[in-house]
């Protein structure tokens, strides 16, 4: 069984860990002490499985210029323990997260990611919505997913991440 929840200060070092040996270099791991410090609002969860720490997922607010008034969120990074992957907690993690989003109010998500998974969960490129990313990434890996429907529309331009990004 799997349990998710909300990550709380004694996960830390746990996310740390699980976050440095599911990516090649603790960036990612650097990345979300970065978010934790210097974002207002995020969402971070942990899926528990086996009474181990086997996965986190974090959302941290983005900008759209232009369009402030949208309440946008990033998916990232997201991190299961090697071992653990392919077994469903990623899956769980994301319906989970994007659950509580749209509890929330966010009008919308970003995700750099797996064009095989994301869609999964109702993510489609994010050029359908005329909405880029700061960074030079194909069409196909850059996703969005509307949770307010029609808070979009007319609205258009660039996605900017947390300066913290820039640091990956
Ligand atoms: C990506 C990740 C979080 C998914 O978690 P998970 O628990 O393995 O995911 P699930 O078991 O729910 O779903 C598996 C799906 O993830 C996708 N996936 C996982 N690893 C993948 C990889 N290396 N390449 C491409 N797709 C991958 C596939 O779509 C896969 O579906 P399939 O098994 O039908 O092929 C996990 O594999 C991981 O931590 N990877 C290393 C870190 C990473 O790349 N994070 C994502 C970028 S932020």
């Amino acid at each position: 069984m799997t349990h998710i929840r909300s990550e709380s200060a004694i996960d830390y070092d746990a996310v740390r860990y699980l976050n440095t040996a599911a990516f090649e270099t603790d960036a990612e791991a650097g990345l979300v002490d970065a978010l934790r410090d210097q974002c207002e609002s995020i969402i971070s969860l942990v899926a528990e499985k086996d009474d181990l720490l086997a996965g986190h997922i974090l959302f941290s607010p983005v900008t759209l210029p232009g369009h402030n008034h949208l309440k946008i969120l990033g998916l990232a990074p997201m991190a299961v323990l090697p071992d653990f992957q392919r077994q469903g907690i990623g899956s769980e993690l994301v319906t989970a997260g994007l659950n509580i989003c749209r509890e929330q109010g966010w009008d919308a998500v970003v995700v750099l990611g797996y064009p095989e998974f994301y869609p999964r969960f109702g993510f489609v490129p994010a050029s359908q919505f005329k909405i880029g990313c700061e960074y030079d990434v194909p069409d196909e890996v850059f996703m969005l997913v509307e949770l307010n429907t029609g808070a979009l529309d007319g609205c258009w331009g660039t996605v900017n991440y947390h300066s913290a990004f820039a640091d990956l």
